[in-house]
């Protein structure tokens, strides 16, 4: 029977993950084995001899404790930079990554291509190509643990949170709910499928697909009446959506907000939380009416709206960040 003692290294962060690993290891061990050593010692060299004997009074020697001070603050410190170094790395997913939208629920992962396709408790992917995880729950709090990639994150309620990795081996891995979320937590596992690049462009051409999620939020856009007032041509009453994503939007009060997915989102089920600037309160929640896959849909369709290069900016599409789009 194979009894690894660890996954399978199968992501860009896997070697770093463990290289750090090894370090703490090393570091628990050698002081571990130096503090049982010297308990021992001393016990036997410096145990008591008579029942009369009193020990020698000793002063503390000046020397000793700055070494037992700046020693280990300096291995921790290590620890510290290269935690931080890995964390930061991880947090900061690049910019061209393929990006795939996560729900969790009781108890299962479900799963979303830009172009359409959805899983459940399985996700296929190319191998050398960033992707990056958009993921929220629709109950509890979950977390998307892939041990061979070493990569976990929280995935929680009314929020998008993110990871993202490279896959660097094609291979099945498992995924894991990494967070206790109830009776059926153990079966909320399921399959990474990293393929050859060529293997998951089959793949994702095979798969009946029900159109882009982009294309999917236009549809919803419409049915949910968010055309009446956020017009393309800014005769709305509501702010231009047309290249919103990734701008910076004034807000009522004078602060800014980048228009990210979160902001995107959090906009559709809180439209109060952030008022843009020269813009009344009027819009409705739409929590409840619906889903967090809408939502995603919905983010993406707002997502493709880039202004056509070269086209003069509709009234309320401001160009400059003096007034805004939400
Ligand atoms: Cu979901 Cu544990």
């Amino acid at each position: 029977m194979r009894l690894p003692l660890f996954p399978e290294q199968a992501s860009n962060f896997a070697p770093d993950v463990d290289h750090l690993l090894y370090y703490l290891l090393a570091v628990s061990a050698f002081f571990t084995v130096a503090i049982f050593t010297a308990i021992f010692y001393f016990a036997v060299r410096y145990r008591r001899r008579s029942e009369r004997e009193l020990p020698r009074y000793v002063h503390t020697g000046l020397t000793l404790e700055i070494v037992w001070t700046v020693i280990p603050f300096g291995l921790t410190m290590v620890m510290f930079t290269w935690g931080a170094s890995i964390f930061f790395s991880e947090s900061r997913p690049p910019a061209n990554a393929m990006q795939i939208y996560v729900v969790g629920k009781q108890w299962m992962w479900k799963l979303q291509h830009m172009e359409g396709q959805r899983e459940i408790n399985e996700l296929h992917i190319p191998v050398g190509r960033p992707v990056r995880l958009t993921m929220t729950s629709e109950d509890v709090i979950h977390s998307f643990f892939v041990p061979a990639f070493r990569v976990k994150e929280d995935v929680v309620p009314g929020r998008y949170s993110t990871i993202w990795f490279t896959a660097t081996k094609p291979g099945r891995y498992h995924l894991f709910c990494a967070e206790y979320c109830g009776t059926n937590h153990s079966h909320m596992i399921g399959w990474i499928d990293a393929m050859e690049p060529q293997d998951f462009e089959d793949w994702l051409s095979g798969g009946a697909s029900a159109g882009s999620m982009a294309d999917n939020g236009a549809k919803l856009f419409q049915q949910l009446a968010c055309s009446n007032c956020h017009k393309a041509d800014g005769s709305g009453r509501c702010p231009v959506l047309v290249g919103l994503y990734g701008r910076t939007v004034p807000l009522v009060g004078g602060q800014t907000v980048k228009a990210d997915e979160a902001y995107i989102r959090e906009s559709i089920l809180r439209p109060d939380a952030k008022i843009v600037a020269g813009y009344q309160p009027i819009m409705p929640t739409f929590q409840g009416l619906v889903t967090e896959e809408g939502v995603a849909q919905l983010v993406e369709y707002i997502k493709s709206l880039a202004p056509k290069p070269g086209a003069p900016a509709g009234p309320g599409t401001l160009p400059a960040p003096a007034q805004s789009n939400r």
